[in-house]
C-alpha cells in the first residue's frame, strides 16, 4: 500500500465523524485534501465548510462546497486535518504546509479534532520533524536567538508567506518530552504568531490509514 493509499484509506474512514447539515472545519495539506474529495460526494447533506487556509478554502469551493468565513459561525462540531507527527497523547506538530495559525484557530473553535495520518507520521517522541513557528517579520532575528537559546536549531523557510503575510522559522534537533510546557514556552516569545505544537488543544480522534485499512482510536 503507498503512502497516499494509507492517506486515501484515513481521509475515508473520517467522514464517517461527519454528520447532516454540518459545517465542517476542513485542515490542509495532502491528506486534508484526500478528505475534500471525500467531503465532496457528501456536499448535499452538508450545510458547508470553514476551511484553515487559502488553498483549502479553494479547494473546497472548486468542488462546489460553500465556504463560511469563522466569524459568521457559532460553533463547528469537527474539525478534520492531518498531521506531520502524532504521539500516543494525540499531540501533534503542524505547519508543514505552513497554515499552523488558521489551523490552531479552527481547531481551538471545534468541538472534536479528528487528526488523519498515515502510519509514517506516528512517533514516540515529538521533535524530528522541524517545529514551523509563524513569526511576524521584523521580528524574525530576535524570535530565532530565542528559539535557538530554547535548544533548537531555527531556519528561516525560505520564499514562504503565510496567509497572514508573516514568515516561518523551522525549529530543527528537538527531542520534546514535555510539548505542552514547550508549547508555552514558545508562545510567550514576542513576534512569534502561531508555533505548530498542538499539545495544549491535541487530537480528540485518531485516524492511522495502514496497511489493511484505516485505526481509530479515541484520545484516552
Ligand atoms: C499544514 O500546515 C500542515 O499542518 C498539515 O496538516 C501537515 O503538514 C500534514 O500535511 P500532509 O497531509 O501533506 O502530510
Amino acid at each position: 500500500m503507498s503512502q497516499d493509499q494509507m492517506k486515501k484509506s484515513a481521509a475515508v474512514a473520517a467522514i464517517e465523524f461527519v454528520g447532516d447539515g454540518d459545517i465542517v472545519g476542513v485542515g490542509t495539506g495532502s491528506t486534508a485534501n484526500f478528505f475534500i474529495e471525500e467531503l465532496a460526494y457528501k456536499k448535499s447533506s452538508l450545510k458547508g465548510a470553514v476551511a484553515s487556509s487559502e488553498g483549502t478554502a479553494s479547494r473546497l469551493k472548486q468542488h462546489g462546497i460553500k465556504v463560511y468565513d469563522l466569524n459568521d459561525v457559532d460553533s463547528i462540531r469537527v474539525y478534520v486535518d492531518g498531521a506531520d507527527e502524532i504521539n500516543g497523547g494525540f499531540e501533534m506538530i503542524k505547519g508543514g504546509g505552513g497554515a499552523l495559525t488558521r489551523e490552531k484557530i479552527v481547531a481551538a473553535v471545534a468541538k472534536q479534532f479528528v487528526c488523519i495520518v498515515d502510519e509514517t507520521k506516528l512517533v514516540e517522541t515529538l521533535g524530528k520533524f522541524p517545529l514551523p513557528i509563524e513569526v511576524i517579520p521584523m521580528a524574525r532575528e530576535y524570535v530565532a536567538r530565542c528559539l535557538a537559546d530554547l535548544g533548537g536549531k531555527p531556519v528561516l523557510r525560505k520564499d514562504f508567506i503565510t496567509d497572514n503575510g508573516n514568515v516561518i522559522i523551522d525549529v530543527e534537533g528537538l527531542s520534546l518530552t514535555d510539548a505542552a510546557s514547550f508549547e508555552n514556552k514558545v508562545n510567550g516569545i514576542v513576534g512569534v504568531v502561531t508555533n505548530g505544537l498542538f499539545a495544549l488543544r491535541p487530537a480528540d480522534v485518531l485516524i492511522v490509514g495502514a496497511v489493511g485499512g484505516a485505526r481509530v482510536t479515541q484520545r484516552a
